[in-house]
């Protein structure tokens, strides 16, 4: 066992050597009525899932890779402040057990020296109009070298190994997570999404800086002038335009 502190995350724990996709086995879970906290963890995924229909790499003991299974009674509309509110516990866990001063870049990349180190997918299971269950998976190459990434993700990914020069106790840091995002979940439910709101931007590296977000239907320039309540990325053009930017993803000029 993990010798964890938490009362709920983690609580219930599947972990498994190789599987497709834990988020794919977090959801069927989810579906099924597991309990709140439930968490899936695997060595390898052999088909691991990015954002935007990408693919994740996820090598064997080289990673964490996990999904969470969350109940929040909140509205659909808000369900992206969750993927926010893990971004800045995994950013607080890093710290904590590394001492890197990691950076998010909206919504949910975790940056190092400007480099990827993890990424977080959330997904909704809704039961007419209703949130059933959210389905937060987190990926962060942990003790991959560079030859553990495909060639053409070099230039941006890397790994805490890489940025300490030092293999880190996955363990010690999925218990950090997992602590982390119990206390800021339970402050999310009695506080609402301000406190967290406020963290994010103390940690975000967009914000103010001159963006570039690739939309679906397009491409829209200007400054990132911060976030919504919701956790929407508000954009201002040259010609003094306000853009809500609910998924894309964005490139910092300069
Ligand atoms: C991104 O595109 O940045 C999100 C990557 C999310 C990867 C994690 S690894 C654990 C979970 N299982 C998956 O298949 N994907 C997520």
């Amino acid at each position: 066992t993990l010798g964890l502190k938490t009362e709920k995350l983690g609580r219930n724990l599947h972990y498994h050597d190789s599987v497709e996709s834990t988020q794919k086995i977090a959801y069927k879970l989810a579906y099924e009525n597991a309990v709140e906290g439930t968490v899936v963890i695997a060595e390898e995924q052999t088909a691991g899932r990015g954002r935007m229909d990408r693919k994740w790499h996820s090598p064997k003991y080289t990673g964490i890779w996990m999904s969470m299974i969350l109940r929040p009674k909140i509205p659909i509309p808000k369900a992206p402040q969750l993927t926010l509110i893990t971004a800045v516990g995994v950013v607080q866990a890093i710290e904590a057990v590394t001492g890197l001063l990691p950076e998010i870049k909206w919504p949910n990349d975790i940056m190092i020296n400007g480099k990827k180190i993890t990424g977080i997918l959330t997904e909704l299971q809704a039961e007419s109009d209703r949130i059933h269950s959210v389905i937060i998976g987190i990926g962060i190459n942990v003790n991959s070298q560079e030859e553990d990434f495909p060639e053409e993700i070099r230039p941006i990914a890397s790994s805490l190994a890489i940025e300490t020069d030092r293999m880190i106790d996955r363990e010690e840091l999925i218990r950090a997570i997992l602590e982390k995002l119990e206390k800021l979940y339970s402050l999310y439910l009695e506080k609402g999404f301000l406190p967290i709101k406020l963290m994010w931007e103390s940690y975000a590296v967009s914000i103010g800086k001159q963006i570039i977000a690739r939309t679906i239907t397009g491409e829209i320039k200007g400054k990132a002038t911060g976030i919504t309540e919701d956790g929407v990325l508000l954009i201002e053009d040259s010609a003094g335009e306000l853009h809500h930017i609910y998924s894309a993803d964005i490139k910092i000029e300069g």
